[in-house]
């Protein structure tokens, strides 16, 4: 088990939702906080509440899809608390679309926040770890980067991307012997504002149109689904512990895994998609 009581957490994304509770999750096991995000005035809610707690904070504006802005996010944890100890490449947006309609400017956006993210976190974070010899990048997919549902193309791709990255980087990782660590978040729906934020950030604003129908019926169902999803906190907790314990992969919802299982038996047996 690794202890984290004084470690440096850095955390994309951290001013709500699932980002916001790990940082709360961190901060009670005695982590110095470093968190990330587009939005000020989450941020600075968020700086109050973990203050508040006695949680060391320091918050910074950074879109994730811009390497520089990683870079900076790097340099500001190494200044502010001299090492970084925990990545948790976590910001994320997504919003229902069907892989044929989407616009260009959807595809490039959410590809750009959902698996250049993390990408940057990696190109960024990761050397600084390895110079220690010590820490642990972890990053953000999705059940939807396990299967694929219909109407979700666009983060579908991103978040299979974001395993395949993490399983890159941990398989790298091992081959060179190095203590550094690398994990894989695979929520299933949690009870966050991931969709009214996603339709603000969104490149021209408001819901994408074209297959309005199909996507609306889709955005309905999600968010039925988010409402009624696992608390973000406990999402934290989960993803504290199992970041002390090593483990490679982090499943809210593990009983998704039968479906990932029938997969595979119809790809052996059949060859088919399988419906979900
Ligand atoms: N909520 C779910 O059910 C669910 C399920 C699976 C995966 N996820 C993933 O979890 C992660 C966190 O999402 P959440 O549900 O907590 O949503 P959220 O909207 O509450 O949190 C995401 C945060 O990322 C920030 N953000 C968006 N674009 C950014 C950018 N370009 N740069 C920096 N920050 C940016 C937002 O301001 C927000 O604070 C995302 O990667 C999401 O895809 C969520």
């Amino acid at each position: 088990m690794i202890n984290l009581n004084e470690r440096v957490a850095v955390i994309t994304g951290g001013a709500s939702g699932i980002g916001l509770g790990m940082a709360r999750a961190f901060g009670t096991r005695g982590m110095k906080l470093v968190l990330a995000d587009l939005d000020e005035e989450l941020l600075h809610q968020a700086n109050e509440e973990l203050r508040a707690l006695g949680i060391a904070v320091q918050t910074q504006l950074c879109d994730v899809s811009k390497a520089e802005e990683v870079d900076a996010l790097a340099e500001l944890a190494l200044s502010t608390f001299g090492q970084v100890h925990v990545v948790c490449s976590n910001a994320g947006v997504g919003l229902p679309t069907s892989a044929r309609n989407i616009k260009l400017s959807d595809w490039e956006w959410i590809l750009n926040v959902d698996l250049w993210g993390p990408i940057h976190a990696v190109k960024t974070f990761l050397p600084i770890l390895e110079a220690q010899d010590m820490g642990h990048i972890s990053a953000t997919s999705s059940v939807a980067g396990l299967l694929s549902s219909q109407m979700m193309g666009a983060y579908n791709v991103a978040k299979h991307g974001v395993v395949a990255l993490m399983q890159s980087v941990e398989r790298e990782l091992r081959a060179k012997k190095s203590h550094v660590r690398a994990s894989v978040l695979c929520p299933g729906p949690i009870n966050t504002n991931i969709s009214r934020h996603s339709v603000s950030y969104r490149p021209g604003g408001g819901k994408p149109k074209g297959d309005s129908q199909k996507a609306g019926k889709t955005a309905q169902n999600i968010q039925a689904s988010l409402e009624q999803g696992m608390h973000p906190n406990e999402v934290g907790e989960l993803v504290a512990d199992s970041i002390a314990a090593e483990q490679f992969w982090i499943l809210t919802h593990p009983k998704w895994l039968k479906l990932v299982q029938k997969q595979y038996d119809a790809m052996m047996d059949d060859r088919s998609l399988i419906r979900i």
